[in-house]
């Protein structure tokens, strides 16, 4: 990867408005990317599936072209499993609720889940009278496969894990972890919204069931995000949200439902969004998801090692920089995690994330109050990490006890 040329493809890179490290919340946007949107607005700014003029039988083909570009990024066959959601919080959101699962039915996730996969279980629980099991971490926050095993038996439905962690990038062994739950005859739901965009995802491989994403995160518009589904998980899902597009015939008092994945698709949808997606997905393979995950490495060594002498700097998570994939968390003592992201930004222009990063429960659990989060992409460069760590340095001499 040519990281100047690449960096050169980014309008906020190249106009210098800072420094950004906080691509693990939303990523920067390429040119493609916002001229393919732009485009759609310009050219053709009309519905897809519906009408058949000829505006909108050009943005038709061009939802299902990203629909196709799906199916072969994440090495699958059939284009139909790619439900299109405003983000991964929706996909899940709308699984979960849509599996149908009854009172007694056992959820098994682990007990460092985003929000995301954490809340709506606790609802089901409440309401529902579903049981939730939870997969302990050990300290480091890493997965431990044998605190997992504990948790499974015939009485579990689903299994619904994050795939990489957004606080202390530790990485799940899906491919072991579904094998496991097929076993116990329990489907898997995997929360992808930090694997996705680093690394090379092959979801047949996987065998997973459901693989949420946000495509904000991986180069994409605002607000799209995709669930994947297998033919058959999705056919027995119930759609959240039903109206036009979502059915085939509805009569006063009867209504068939559209199949997969129009069922789930209800009302106009973001058209702009969805054909943005297409050419941020082209741009990462273009660069190659192995590079990307390289280069996440490569960022995350120089960033730690500029950092291990800080005595009052704690990280949260592995210190190990090759198990972080591409995220940083970390404490300095004597300073709240908000003072720290606005120090950087003052000091130097460098914008991070603080706080609980939707992970309260993790941050609870180990009595911590959140922390500050430096997250890093393939538009980041060696000489950006430098900057951060002389700053974070900087500020933990000054202002650090
Ligand atoms: N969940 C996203 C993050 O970790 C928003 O920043």
């Amino acid at each position: 990867m040519d990281i100047e040329s690449v960096r050169q493809d980014f309008p906020t890179v190249r106009k210098r408005l800072g420094i950004y490290m906080d691509s693990a919340c939303q990523s920067l946007r390429p040119d493609c990317v916002i001229r393919a949107m732009d485009d759609y607005y310009e050219n053709y700014p009309a519905c897809g599936g519906r009408s058949v003029h000829s505006m909108a039988t050009k943005v038709s083909i061009a939802v299902d072209e990203t629909r196709e570009t799906l199916a072969s990024f994440f090495g699958t066959d059939d284009p139909d499993c790619y439900v299109f959601t405003k983000n991964c919080t929706e996909g899940l959101n709308t699984a979960a609720y849509g599996l149908g699962l009854k009172k007694g039915d056992v959820v098994v996730t682990t007990d460092a889940e985003h929000n995301s996969n954490h809340v709506p279980w606790l609802y089901l629980r409440d309401n529902m009278g579903v049981e939730r099991r939870m997969s302990r971490s050990k300290p480091d926050g890493s997965f431990d496969i044998e605190s997992f095993h504990r948790c499974m038996d015939s009485k579990v439905k689903v299994v619904s894990v994050q795939h990489c962690n957004n606080v202390t990038g530790c990485t799940l062994p899906i491919r072991a972890i579904t094998e496991i739950a097929h076993d116990k005859g329990a489907i898997v739901m995997v929360d992808g919204a930090q694997s996705a965009p680093h690394m090379p995802v092959d979801l047949k491989k996987a065998d997973v069931d459901i693989y949420c994403m946000s495509i904000h995160k991986m180069l994409g518009p605002t607000g799209m995000g995709v669930m994947y589904g297998k033919r058959e998980v999705l056919e027995n899902l119930r759609p959240m949200t039903l109206g036009g597009g979502t059915v085939g015939l509805a009569t006063y008092d009867s209504v068939n439902l559209a199949p997969i994945p129009d069922r789930f698709e209800a009302g106009l949808h973001n058209y702009a969004g969805i054909i943005g997606t297409k050419a941020a997905l082209e741009y990462l393979s273009k660069i190659g998801m192995d590079e990307i995950e390289r280069w996440d490495t490569e960022l995350m060594r120089r960033l730690m090692s500029g950092l291990e002498d800080i005595k009052n700097l704690h990280p949260v998570g592995p210190t190990d920089p090759d198990r972080r994939g591409s995220v940083f968390s970390f404490n300095i003592d004597g300073l709240g995690a908000h003072d720290i992201a606005m120090m950087l930004d003052s000091m130097a222009g460098i914008m991070i994330r603080s706080g609980m990063h939707c992970a309260h429960p993790f941050y609870v659990s180990r009595g911590i109050d959140g922390s500050a989060r430096a997250s890093v992409y393939l538009y980041n460069s060696l000489e950006e990490m430098d900057i951060f760590t002389d700053t974070v340095r900087n500020i933990a001499e000054t202002f650090g006890d």
